[in-house]
Formats: C-alpha cells, sequence, structure tokens
C-alpha cells in the first residue's frame, strides 16, 4: 500500500512574555482545525505549535517578574500547553526555543549561512522595537503627540548602536520576486501578497541578525558575545521540528517543505520575505504557502493589558461551551479579515446557529426515531425527488468543503454547510413526518431515514471545527469510529437499517443563563425548547 500524502501545517509560536489571549488562540484554531481535516481526510498530518522564548522581549519581561529567563519561560510556555489542551487542539508536537533540538538547529543553519557568504560582520545604528522584536528605518516611524518615535504598529522604539552580524538580504530581492510570481499561491490572502511584493519591489537591506547588548539567545558559532537575532532563532524552529539539521532524515524529507504556515497579519514580512530568502541563501525550499488572518478587536476596542479588556479563552469555554467557542471564532469573520468579539455575537452563534439550526435539526430527528421507529435506524423505503435532493445537496459538501478549507476559506465551507442544515429543517417541515406517523408510516421511515443520513454526514464533516459535540451526535447515531473518518463519506459510510441507537441527548444546549446579562442583548434569536415539539409527537 502506498503512504499516505502528508500535510505539514504550523502555528507562530508564542512569545512568553503575554497570557494566552483569544488572539493566540485563533491562530491554533484554525491551524487544529485544517490539521484534523486533513486527517479525516486521510493525510498524515504533523501539526506544530510551541513557544519562542529568547530575545530581549522576553529578558525584559524575566526581569520585571525578578525571575531567571529559562524559569521564566517554563512558566509561561505551560500557559500556552494549557491553553492548547483547554482549546482542545490536537498538535502532533509542542516545540520550545530553548530546546536543545533547537540550538543544535539555529547553529548549524548559522553556519550553513556563515559558509556560503551570506553573513558577515558588521555593526548596527538604527532604531528597534522590543514589543515588536523588529527594525525600522527613520522614514517607517512616526512621532505621537508625547514626542515619541513609534513603528507603525504602534510600538515604542529605541536606538541601538552595537556591532552585529547581517544577512544579505539585499542581494534576495530578485529571486525573491521571482519566487513570488513563480508561486502565486505562497502569500495569501492576495491583499497581503499585494503588500508584500510592493515592500520588495521597494528594495531590501541587509538584515540585522544578531545582537550583543544582552545574552538572552542562542549564542553565534565562534563569536558568542553575540546570540542571534530572535526571528532568525523563532522561524528556523519550523525546520527544527522535522528534524534539521538532518535532511535526510526520514521526517525531513517526508514533511519539509511546510504545507503551511498559519500566521497573522502583523507578521507577515518575517515569514514571507526573510523566511523564504534565508532558506533559499541556506540551499532549503521554501515553505508551500502562508496564510496571514486578521486581528481580533473586542466589543470595537482594541484588546490591551491597559484597557483591561483581554479576553481570554478559558473564560468563553466556561461561559458558553468549548464547541461553542471554536465555532464562533472560525464562522463569526470571513477568515484573513480582521473582526470584533461581542458577547452578544456569540449568543446569538451559539443560540441561533448552533441550538436552533444545528442542534434542534439533530435532536428532533433523533428523538422522533428513538420514539417511533424502535430506537434503531429506520427502513428506507424508495426515495422521492425531494429525499435526493436533500442527500444530494449533503453528499456534494465534502467536495465544497476540500476547495473553500483548502484556502482557509473557514466561512464560506461554514456557510454551506449551514445551507444543508437550513435545507434539512424545511424539509422536516414539509414533510411532516408526524402526520406520515399516522397516515404513511413507511414513508415516515423513509423521511427519518433522510434525516438521520443528512445529520450523519453534517455531523462527520463539523468535526474538525466541534470534535467533541459532534463525537457525541456521532455516537447517538451509533457510527463506530472507523467509520467517522471521510472514507465512509457518501452511500460507502451510509447508516444501516436497524441498527440500535442510543438514548437520544441535545448536544448543543442553548444559552440562556447569564443571557440577560449580556449588556445590550436583546432576544435576538427565537426561544426554542429544550425539547423540541415535535419530538414529543
Ligand atoms: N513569537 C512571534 C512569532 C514567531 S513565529 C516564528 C509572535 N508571537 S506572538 O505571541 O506575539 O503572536 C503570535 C500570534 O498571535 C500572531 O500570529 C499574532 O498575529 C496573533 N495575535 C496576537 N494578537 C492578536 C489579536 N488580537 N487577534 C488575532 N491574532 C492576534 O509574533
Amino acid at each position: 500500500m502506498s503512504r499516505p500524502e502528508t500535510y505539514y501545517i504550523t502555528t507562530p509560536i508564542y512569545y512568553v512574555n503575554d497570557v494566552p489571549h483569544i488572539g493566540h488562540a485563533y491562530t491554533s484554531l484554525a491551524c487544529d482545525v485544517l490539521a484534523r481535516f486533513m486527517r479525516l481526510d486521510g493525510r498524515e498530518v504533523r501539526f506544530l505549535t510551541g513557544t519562542d522564548e529568547h530575545g530581549q522581549k522576553v529578558d525584559k519581561a524575566a526581569k520585571a517578574a525578578g525571575m531567571d529567563q529559562k524559569l521564566f519561560a517554563d512558566r509561561v510556555s505551560e500557559n500556552f500547553r494549557a491553553l492548547a489542551k483547554a482549546m482542545n487542539f490536537s498538535n502532533d508536537d509542542f516545540i520550545r526555543t530553548t530546546e536543545e533540538r533547537h540550538l543544535r538547529s539555529c547553529q548549524h543553519l548559522w553556519k550553513v549561512l556563515a559558509d556560503r557568504g551570506e553573513i558577515y560582520l558588521g555593526a548596527y545604528a538604527g532604531w528597534y522595537a522590543v514589543r515588536d522584536e523588529a527594525f525600522y528605518g527613520e522614514d517607517e516611524l512616526a512621532t505621537g503627540p508625547d514626542g515619541k518615535k513609534r513603528a507603525p504598529s504602534g510600538a515604542e522604539v529605541e536606538w541601538v548602536e552595537e556591532p552585529s552580524y547581517f544577512f544579505r538580504l539585499s542581494a534576495w530581492q530578485e529571486r525573491l520576486l521571482a519566487f513570488y510570481e513563480s508561486r502565486p499561491d505562497f502569500i495569501a490572502p492576495s491583499s497581503r501578497r499585494n503588500e508584500v511584493l510592493s515592500f520588495v519591489k521597494g528594495g531590501l537591506t541587509d538584515l540585522s541578525v544578531s545582537r550583543t547588548s544582552f545574552n538572552w539567545g542562542i549564542p553565534v558559532p565562534g563569536d558568542p558575545k553575540h546570540v542571534m537575532y530572535v526571528w532568525i532563532d523563532a522561524l528556523t524552529n519550523y525546520i527544527t521540528a522535522v528534524g534539521y539539521p538532518d535532511t535526510e532524515s526520514a521526517d525531513f524529507r517526508r514533511f519539509w517543505p511546510a504545507d503551511l504556515h498559519m500566521v497573522g497579519k502583523d507578521i507577515v514580512r518575517f515569514h514571507t520575505v526573510y523566511w523564504p530568502a534565508m532558506l533559499m541563501a541556506a540551499g532549503i525550499e521554501p515553505p508551500k504557502r502562508v496564510f496571514a488572518h486578521g486581528w481580533w478587536t473586542i466589543e470595537g476596542q482594541k484588546m490591551s493589558k491597559s484597557l483591561g479588556n483581554v479576553v481570554a479563552p478559558q473564560a468563553l469555554i466556561e461561559q458558553y461551551g468549548l464547541d461553542q467557542t471554536r465555532y464562533f471564532l472560525l464562522r463569526e469573520v470571513p477568515f484573513g479579515n480582521d473582526g470584533d468579539f461581542s458577547h452578544r455575537a456569540m449568543v446569538n452563534r451559539t443560540n441561533g446557529d448552533l441550538a436552533n439550526d444545528f442542534g434542534n435539526l439533530a435532536q428532533r430527528v433523533l428523538s422522533m426515531i428513538a420514539k417511533n421507529c424502535d430506537g434503531a435506524v429506520p427502513q428506507p423505503g424508495p426515495f422521492t425527488a425531494a429525499d435526493q435532493s436533500l442527500l444530494g445537496s449533503a453528499r456534494a459538501l465534502l467536495a465544497k468543503c476540500r476547495t473553500e478549507f483548502g484556502q482557509q476559506a473557514f466561512h464560506r465551507g461554514l456557510d454551506a454547510i449551514w445551507q444543508v442544515i437550513g435545507a434539512a429543517n424545511r424539509y422536516v417541515d414539509e414533510q411532516a413526518p408526524w402526520t406520515l406517523k399516522k397516515t404513511d408510516p413507511p414513508r415516515m421511515a423513509t423521511v427519518l431515514y433522510v434525516l438521520a443520513e443528512t445529520v450523519r454526514q453534517l455531523a462527520l464533516l463539523t468535526q474538525p471545527i466541534m470534535p467533541d459535540s459532534t463525537g457525541r451526535l456521532l455516537d447517538q447515531l451509533a457510527v463506530p469510529a472507523d467509520g467517522r473518518t471521510f472514507a465512509s463519506w457518501g452511500e460507502g459510510g451510509a447508516l444501516e437499517p436497524g441498527t440500535p441507537l442510543p438514548k437520544p441527548e441535545g448536544v448543543f444546549p442553548r444559552f440562556v443563563e447569564a443571557e440577560s446579562a449580556v449588556q445590550g442583548h436583546e432576544a435576538t434569536s427565537p426561544k426554542i425548547e429544550v425539547t423540541p415539539k415535535d419530538a414529543r409527537r
């Protein structure tokens, strides 16, 4: 048997100076959904996340906490592991840049670049923003009302003058442009691609890649007064985790180049300019794609510690549920755009899309089967045009989602799924199985079969987004563990008439309790009852 196709996906590694918030959870969630989707679709997946632990920003944070840098990093890194657990992320590896495997990998890459003449010693004199861990040209800065110079991100900059090694980035301008030209899908969405193209066309200067004014970093081989610039260290994590410097290792050969680096819009330049240039300079293939998503604001405001509006994913999970949080984040905003988080929007998605639409559909179908079909998958008779139309539209969803998720257009995939949920709810009302129960029981059995089969496919396909709830839904349809991948899509995995089903129970609860506490929230979605009316017939 031939080995499955691979899929290597990465999150940025998170700075250990901060408590995890929904912005961090968002980047990783998008990766988790793709990793799960690809596994269900038969790929051998490697999903990597981790923490970025060196550099001046972490050094300062550790000092402010009065702690040894490594102990500080150990502690904060744990918070990101805890986040991954709380969000039910299925990462296969968690890399820390303070690990031995990473030190070896970075120092090796450095030596390769130095041996190829791509790195030289000089001196840096210019502006640096510790918050962004980035160098800025004078022309990029603005002076605020307080007289302080600031980077476009709003971060304060400081003047730095020190001996530094440089990477010959300027020599890579034409080769980068040729690379972008040959790989139209390398940077997405296209607005970001245009931004990067114009930046590179504007000309590149050599990049300072070492620092001497502090020591919290990976020592430069042969010149340990220098530590590597934290971005060089950080980007290298993506190859460390697949075995670099052993480029002949099974992992490296199988998984590199990565299929997708998922990043936020703030760190596009590092991933699409510096990183491919460094890799090409070292004779390593660049990744296949970088997707930059937008940023979340909170109730219309920038999320910040000083405003005290930082949203912790754990708080959302406690309030609304894990799968509700996962669904909301990917559904609410077209992926790639900025979005605003509000409790009102969260309640609307939880109650509208999940409880009313999907939950109600599943529960009324399962309850009717439990009551009227001896608690077993009903035996269908011949299918009518209406039956075939619903089954056909459910069946078409996998191909649609392959395309949309493959382009990271989660919102479009989900929209297509919810259209079928809407169609299924309309079909229930039109077919009125509660009436058929008296007038035509065999037809009722067919209608309920069509619906159960539709719910099975909806649950299969939404597993990557809502693994827990859909798992329980598939349990209630008695779908065996080995029947839950996309290999069981369509007729091949169809429900077997006569299979006994467990007692149904709701999986998408309505958010009621704290509803009155949600500021400014009026009842925007129709109330539903916990046990739908139809189910009691
Ligand atoms: N350590 C670097 C990445 C190195 S990757 C080789 C870094 N870390 S970070 O912790 O500051 O940010 C990690 C990710 O969180 C980025 O993709 C960033 O865009 C994302 N977000 C941080 N705040 C965010 C929002 N408010 N909204 C959405 N995502 C945001 O950068």
